[in-house]
């Protein structure tokens, strides 16, 4: 294919424009200069020095990087993750700057400023320790996003206590599934919140949980409804914060390797996945991309619209921007409603500087019109962000046009729970932008696209995307090669060493990362990822089903929603009953978020002569699509019926 242009000298993939980086936004930038990427590969791993330095170290690291046991980010280094983001801030003079501005789902509003998150880190940190709350003890959080999970957060980190934040959409069953696995004896959560105007219980669900693991678990309630206080066998976190006001804990210091928290996200098999990260190589990952990714400065208010229960909020919400001493939104709501304005309201009400958020938002402000946007006064945006899966082409320039007024630089971000922080992306100041590609790997990490044998594939051809030198935001179970790490190929000192991030990718001649979508069992809805095999137990889990099989169908505002293919038991039948028994054994077990869109009956589920579930097959018919090749199947009587279920 020809575009006219000379080969050698072109600039991107021949059918994509390439975006430069407005002069406006370059003049002011963290990083500008192209030969980061050469020093840092020239440098490597020293380079990463520039990350751990933006922190403060109690105790300075002996080395960047050590793999003599295990893979080790700054050894020897000491440091408090809660200091970091609070203390030197304060100590620097910005007591009185605003460190968090939340805006409530009834449309409240308070500010933290870093004194007052201070005071209240340090109140709550010491109630835990008068609690009993020990060094890496493990403590979970299940709230929305409230400023106090945010303290409770920094308290945890600041007595050396690993946090857990489980989603609060999540059900009670996944709840204490998360609390089983973490051994975890506290519970910090709240009342309620609210959704569409009402207030949702969340407290039974919290009791539902405690009573169903096997640890004896404490809880500490959140006051955040309105009207009375819940009653029960608890502290209340007010009662808390008034019994140790003005108190002064020091912040413990940690190795660089200890624990920060865990975070659980959904893999291939039919539970979660635990991935633990560290306090020295964590938070240097998550300070360095927040200062040269996000270009963010202390100056800067910086939204990032993720809940904080997911990766995404740790990273973005709290431990980046907190790092940097900027101000950050904590936003409770979703984009609608009351009202299709609210995010615009946000950002004009506190003249956001960097504004981060998923394509499925994207796609329904398009659909919203722009006409809405166009009613507030953006201009004090600099910087836009995209991340959770592709952005099209078309979102990317609605985004840049409409919201960032065509001034604002896209970074699309790519990286996962497992990574901690970004990976690849555009440096806004630096890369032209391609619409549709997130950009190279960022200056000191090594990724490429490699084919089903591990060799690199050429330019232009799929494969899946791997990781091929450890980065500080790694977890832990691959830093110390264990478990679900087993993803990760070999010794770190060997050329081969490598994570398969479980994405197909294809890049360009410029290195330039297009992303496919997941190889794995794993979909991604609305930007929230969830393994079809945790979906699919719960579904069989429902008296007279006997299979079931989930996929993902493409959908244009959600880019997947879930359809379940069940199979009920001899002699059952697929009524509307059952239907509704199957969306409540989903809710049960992981939530409404994972409740499946389309349910279809069918005697028999598509299989190879092995006995594989086809999934590709389903798939195709999910999407009113001609499934293919259908002579390998072991039961192609099962195609007429599939196929006349989606003509129906
Ligand atoms: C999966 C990770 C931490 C990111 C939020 C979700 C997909 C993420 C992009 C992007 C295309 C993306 C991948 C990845 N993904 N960012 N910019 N373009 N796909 O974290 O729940 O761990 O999901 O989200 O498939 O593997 P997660």
């Amino acid at each position: 294919m020809s575009d006219g242009r000379d080969p050698a000298v072109s600039a991107g993939a021949p059918d994509r424009e390439s975006v430069a980086p407005p002069p406006s936004f370059v003049a002011q930038a963290n990083v500008t200069d192209p030969d980061i990427y050469r020093e840092f590969d020239e440098e490597w791993p020293e380079c990463w020095r520039r990350a751990a330095d933006r922190l403060t170290w109690t105790s300075q690291y002996d080395s960047v990087l050590s793999t003599a046991d295990g893979i080790d980010w700054f050894p020897g280094g000491e440091l408090n993750a809660s200091y970091n983001c609070v203390d030197r801030h304060v100590e620097a003079g910005r007591k009185n700057h605003a460190a968090i501005k939340w805006e409530g789902k009834l449309g409240e509003t308070r500010t933290y400023t870093y004194q007052d998150l201070y005071r209240e880190v340090n109140a709550f940190a010491a109630a835990l320790r008068e609690m009993g709350v020990e060094e890496d003890d493990v403590v979970t959080l299940y709230m929305p996003v409230l400023p106090e999970l945010v303290v409770a957060m920094l308290a945890c980190a600041r007595i050396g206590a690993v946090h857990s934040v489980v989603f609060a959409g999540f059900s009670a069953d996944a709840l204490a599934t998360r609390m089983e696995n973490a051994g975890s004896a506290l519970l910090i959560t709240c009342d309620g919140y609210y959704r569409r105007g009402t207030a949702v219980d969340l407290k039974s669900k919290a009791d539902n949980a405690c009573l169903s693991v096997s640890q004896d678990v404490d809880q500490v309630v959140v006051d955040r409804l309105e009207g009375p206080s819940y009653p029960g066998d608890h502290r209340s976190y007010e009662d808390c914060i008034d019994a140790h006001d003005g108190e002064v804990v020091e912040p413990v210091a940690r190795e660089s390797g200890d624990l920060l928290f865990y975070i659980y996200t959904s893999g291939t098999t039919g539970e979660p996945t635990e991935v633990r990260h560290t306090t020295g190589g964590y938070l240097s990952h998550v300070a360095w991309t927040s200062h040269a990714v996000f270009d963010l400065e202390p100056s800067d208010t910086h939204w990032c619209t993720a809940d904080v229960g997911w990766i995404t909020g740790h990273s973005y919400v709290v431990y980046g921007p907190l790092a940097i001493g900027a101000t950050t939104v904590l936003f409770e709501g979703t984009p609608d409603p009351p009202g299709k304005d609210r995010f615009w309201e946000v950002i004009e009400r506190n003249a956001v500087d960097v504004f981060y958020t998923a394509p499925t938002s994207i796609r329904a402000f398009m659909k919203w019109g722009e006409e809405v946007p166009a009613r507030h006064d953006l201009s004090s945006l600099r910087l836009l962000g995209s991340v959770g899966e592709s952005i099209d082409a078309t979102a990317w320039e609605w985004y840049h046009e409409h919201i960032g007024g065509g001034e604002c630089p896209i970074v699309d971000t790519w990286w996962q729970t497992e990574t901690g922080g970004v990976m690849l992306s555009t440096l806004p100041g630096v890369d032209e932008m391609r619409p549709g590609s997130v950009g190279r790997p960022l200056p000191g990490i090594d990724a490429e696209v490699v084919d089903e044998f591990g060799e690199e594939a050429p330019t232009g051809e799929s494969g899946q995307l791997v990781v091929t030198k450890p980065w500080p935001g790694m977890p832990v179970a691959l830093r110390e090669g264990t478990d679900w790490a087993r993803t990760a190929r070999g010794d770190p000192d060997d050329e081969h060493w490598a994570y398969s991030t479980g994405d197909g990718a294809v890049a360009d001649e410029d290195g330039y990362v297009t992303l496919l979508g997941r190889l794995d069992d794993v979909v991604n809805v609305s930007g929230r990822r969830l393994g079809t095999t945790e979906i699919e137990s719960a579904i069989i889990g429902v008296e007279g089903i006997a299979e079931a099989a989930v996929v993902g169908g493409e959908d244009d505002l959600k880019g997947t929603t879930i359809h379940a293919y069940v199979s009920p038991a001899a002699n059952v039948a697929g009524t509307d009953d059952l239907r509704q028994q199957v969306r409540a054994a989903v809710e049960d077990a992981i939530g409404p978020v994972a409740v499946p869109e389309e349910i279809t009956f069918t005697s028999a589920l598509p299989k190879t002569r092995s006995g594989k579930i086809l999934r590709r097959y389903l798939e195709a018919i999910a999407n009113g699509e001609q499934p293919e090749d259908t002579s390998s199947l072991r039961n192609p009587e099962v195609v007429g019926e599939l196929e006349s279920l989606v003509d129906e």
